[in-house]
C-alpha cells in the first residue's frame, strides 16, 4: 500500500515543489493542505496549484478537490488554526507522515502583525501536535528557520549552538516549534525532525523574498532597496535542493536520543553564503538589465549574515546541495521572465 503523506502549507512555495516531488515518485498519495491566505498574492499560490492539477473553481473549505494531473493528489482549502476540521481529516486519513509547512513566513511583516504568527505559528502548530498525537504518525517534519540564530554570531550556525536570541516574532514562533516538538516526541513519542531552511530561492519563489522584489524591480527599470548598504550576506539555498532534502528526511525516521525521544532537529541550507552585491549582480546579468540601487539602513528584526553547518545533515541522510547559484538564479529567472511577460 502506498505512504500517506500530508503536506501542509501545499500552495506555499516550499509546499507546491515538496508535492511535486512526491508525485512524481509514484509511491506516495498525497494531501495537500493550505488556506491560501492573502500575506501575498492568492494569484500566485492558485497558480501553483493549477500547476498541480487542482483547478481555482473547484476549490472549497473542508472539501477535497481531485487532482486532474496526478491520481495521487488531493488538495484541501484548510485553516490548521480549525482544531476541529483538522481533526476529522487526520481521522479519515490516517496519515504516516507529515510534511508541515504551513506558516505565517516573513522576518519583516512580524513587526506590525504579531497575531498572525502566533495563530499560524503556534496556535497551528499546537494542533498538528495534538492531531499528531490523537491520531500517530510515522514522522511528523516541520519547518523551522535559520532566523532561529537570530544575534548569534559565531558562524557557520551549527545545530549545537544555543539559540536563545531570536530577534522578530518570526524567529521566536520557529523556535517555540522546536520546543513544542521536544514537548511532544517526549511526551507522547511522536517521531519529530525540524528543519532549519536558510533563505530558500528559485521557480515559484514568493514575491515577498529578495529575489522576486529585486527581479520586479529590475524589470521595471525601478531601483531595488538594498538594505544595510549591501554589507550582507545569505546562504541562499536553491529550492531543488531543499526539497530533495526534505523529502530523504521524511522516511529517515530519527532514533532514540540520549534521553530515549526521538526529535531532531537539523540545518538544511547549501553551506556557501553569498555576498548580497554578488547575488544582485548575478541577477542582473541573468535579467539582462540594468540594476538601479538605492541603499538603505538595516532594517528591524533582519540579521546581516547567515551561513548555515549542515555537516549532521550530509552525515546522516547524505544530504549534497548541487545547485550553485549561478544555475539556481538562471532557472529562476527563466521562470520569472515566463510569468512576467503573461503579466
Ligand atoms: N522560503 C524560505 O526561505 C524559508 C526560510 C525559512 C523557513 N521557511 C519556512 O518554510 C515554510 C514554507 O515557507 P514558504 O517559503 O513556502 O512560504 P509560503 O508563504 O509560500 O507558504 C506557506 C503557506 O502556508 C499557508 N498558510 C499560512 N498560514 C496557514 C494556516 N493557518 N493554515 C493553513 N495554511 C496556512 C499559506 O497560505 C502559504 O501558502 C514556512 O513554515 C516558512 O516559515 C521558509
Amino acid at each position: 500500500m502506498k505512504k500517506k503523506v500530508l503536506v501542509t502549507g501545499a500552495a506555499g512555495f516550499i509546499g507546491f515543489h515538496t508535492i511535486k516531488s512526491l508525485v512524481s515518485e509514484e509511491v506516495y498519495e498525497v494531501i495537500g493542505l493550505d488556506n491560501i491566505n492573502d500575506y501575498y498574492p492568492m494569484t500566485l499560490k492558485f497558480e501553483r496549484l493549477k500547476a498541480l492539477g487542482i483547478h481555482p473553481d473547484f476549490i472549497r473549505y473542508s472539501k477535497e478537490s481531485i487532482s486532474e494531473t496526478f491520481k495521487d493528489f488531493k488538495f484541501i482549502r484548510m485553516d490548521v488554526t480549525d482544531e476541529k476540521a483538522l481533526f476529522s481529516l487526520f481521522q479519515k486519513e490516517s496519515f504516516d507522515y507529515v510534511i508541515h509547512l504551513a506558516a505565517q513566513a516573513g522576518v519583516r511583516y512580524s513587526i506590525d502583525n504579531p497575531n498572525a504568527y502566533i495563530q499560524s505559528n503556534v496556535v497551528g502548530f499546537n494542533n498538528i501536535l495534538e492531531a499528531c498525537r490523537e491520531y500517530p504518525v510515522d514522522h511528523l517534519v516541520y519547518a523551522s528557520s535559520s532566523s532561529v540564530y537570530g544575534l548569534n554570531t559565531e558562524q557557520p550556525f551549527s545545530v549545537k549552538h544555543k539559540v536563545d536570541k531570536p530577534a522578530s516574532l518570526y524567529a521566536a514562533t520557529k523556535k517555540s516549534n522546536e520546543l513544542m516538538a521536544h514537548t511532544y516526541s517526549h511526551l507522547f513519542n511522536i517521531p519529530t525532525t525540524g528543519l532549519r531552511f536558510f533563505t530558500v530561492y528559485g521557480p515559484w519563489g514568493r514575491p515577498d523574498m529578495a529575489p522576486m522584489l529585486f527581479a520586479n524591480a529590475i524589470s521595471k527599470g525601478e531601483p531595488i532597496k538594498v538594505f544595510n548598504n549591501g554589507q550582507m550576506e545569505r546562504d541562499f539555498t536553491y529550492v531543488g535542493d531543499i526539497v530533495e532534502g526534505v523529502c530523504k528526511v521524511m522516511t529517515t525516521v530519527p532514533s532514540e536520543n540520549e534521553n530515549g525521544n526521538q526529535y531532531k532537529i537539523y540545518n538544511i541550507g547549501n553551506s556557501k553564503p553569498v555576498q548580497l552585491m554578488d547575488f544582485i549582480e548575478t541577477l542582473g546579468n541573468e535579467l539582462g538589465m540594468e540594476v538601479k540601487k538605492n541603499f538603505m539602513p538595516m532594517q528591524d528584526g533582519d540579521v546581516v549574515s547567515t551561513y548555515a553547518d549542515t555537516s549532521e545533515l550530509s552525515r546522516e541522510i547524505g544530504y549534497q546541495p548541487k545547485v550553485t547559484i549561478q544555475e539556481g538564479v538562471k532557472e529562476f529567472v527563466t521562470w520569472f521572465k515566463e510569468i512576467y511577460s503573461k503579466s
